[in-house]
């Protein structure tokens, strides 16, 4: 085969087959296809785009560049669950010990990438001794014990796709639908669960800015992972504003406790529900999602879904206590209280500049491999249609030091737009798919 013919058929419309997709793939892991070809390939791709056989074989092939994760070891139905990203997304922290406590084995391999607020091992690694670089043996067995385990990735998983999205992201090419389909499943097939629920979000703070885009996204994803065989559903959420009140690792993680131990019912516990409960009517464990709600609920009274998240702090080396007593996860030694300048409704929140206040406080990374502080960020005590007197408490942001809490205060007020009348209802969940 010549990459030159295949790049003009794509570049004419044509239609690849799997087994030229295949050796692209391959060639291209492989450092045989250079980055100028696979360039003019991936710009090909994103103009003309890819029939559905397309983008599958693309995703197969790339999950079949590297590692792919055998869960057999593991007793029962195992599960995933992907967020496309957002600000104060601290789902996993709850939905896994939520799920756990209900005999569903989540098996959760991260990577650790770059963002705002940190991902979920940074939010986890706010648990002071806890480590989250632990060998896929030690993972299995946390997932048969305990019943969930969250770690860094050891495997070589989809080498391909490191590749390609390094390129993508230098030529303008990140944005193609059937281009992130491929990135995001193949990395979720190859870590080996049987049924997988994903998180799209839509909205300013999110990939997908329309809930158009967000759901062709979500069909196309679920599509695919059917094609594999998987077990499939995802949910279309808003991202208008950042998910539930805290942003910032140790402040999330104080939140996902408050919601296991029931004393927070907002945001969180409701996406966890619709989330946990798609995964338990899809893994046979519940006979409906309604049923599956009500145990996932039971499972928080009863304090089981805690303890699961205490059983998984301990064998990974943190202090169980910190669940129990989050006051003694870190604190900032500042805490600044953002008041109202005028009365009226909260009309939005600007998830994306929330981020970059907590990156600005130091609780993200700006670039790969520095250093994250756990205990700064932002707890919004005012959400999008509260009502608010001038003098409320709008945000309390958590500092190392008076002068970045200052900075931060300017930039947060520029984060919240306040009107006179109630904004129209936004509801978190924007639909099934
Ligand atoms: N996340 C991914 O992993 N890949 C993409 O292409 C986009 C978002």
């Amino acid at each position: 085969m010549l990459m030159r013919e295949l790049i003009e058929k794509k570049c004419a419309g044509g239609e690849l087959s799997e087994s030229e997709i295949q050796w692209i793939i391959r060639g291209y892991t492989a450092g045989d296809i250079p980055d100028y070809q696979m360039s003019a390939m991936m710009m090909a791709i994103f103009f003309r785009g890819m029939t559905r056989e397309e983008t599958l074989y693309l995703t197969m092939s790339m999950m079949h560049s590297g590692d792919v994760v055998d869960l057999s070891a593991v007793n029962g139905v195992t599960a995933d669950k992907h967020s496309t990203g957002g600000v104060g997304d601290k789902t996993s922290l709850a939905l896994c010990p939520m799920l756990a406590a209900e005999g569903i084995k989540m098996a959760k391999l991260s990577g650790r990438g770059l963002g705002h607020t940190g991902g979920t091992l940074d939010k986890l690694e706010s648990f002071r001794g806890l480590t989250t670089s632990i060998p896929m043996e030690k993972f299995f067995r946390e997932v048969n014990e305990i019943g969930f385990a969250i770690a860094g990735q050891t495997a070589d998983i989809v080498p391909a796709d490191k590749k390609l999205y390094a390129l993508r992201d230098v030529t303008g090419t990140v944005p193609s639908r059937p281009l992130i389909v491929s990135s995001i499943m193949s990395k979720k097939l190859a870590s080996g669960a049987d049924v997988i629920v994903l998180d799209v979000k839509t909205g300013s703070g999110a990939f997908m800015k329309t809930e158009e885009e967000a759901f062709r996204l979500a069909r196309d994803m679920v599509e695919v992972g059917r094609g594999a065989g998987r077990k499939m559903a995802a949910i279309v959420t808003d991202m208008e504003q950042p998910l539930g009140r805290a942003v910032g690792n140790a402040l999330e993680v104080k939140e996902a406790i408050a919601t296991l131990k029931g004393e927070e019912r907002g945001e969180l516990l409701e996406l966890c529900l619709a989330l946990g409960s798609s995964i338990m009517a899809l893994a046979g464990a519940a006979s409906d999602e309604n049923e599956a709600r009500e145990r996932l609920l039971r499972g928080i009274e009863s304090g089981a879904a805690l303890s699961k998240l205490a059983d998984y702090v301990e064998a990974n080396g943190g202090d169980r206590r910190e669940v129990y007593e989050p006051e003694r996860l870190p604190l900032a030694p500042v805490q600044l209280e953002v008041k109202a300048e005028r009365g009226g409704y909260v009309a939005g929140i600007e998830a994306e500049q929330v981020g970059r206040i907590c990156l600005h406080l130091g609780g993200g990374r700006a670039v790969l491999g520095s250093g994250i502080d756990h205990s700064v960020g932002v707890v919004l005590e005012r959400k999008r249609g509260d009502a608010v007197q001038s003098g409320d408490t709008l945000a309390v942001i958590h500092a190392r030091s008076e002068a970045e809490a200052r900075e931060a205060e300017t930039m947060l007020r520029s984060a919240y737009s306040i009107q006179d009348s109630a904004p129209s209802p936004r509801a978190l969940i924007r639909g099934r798919v």
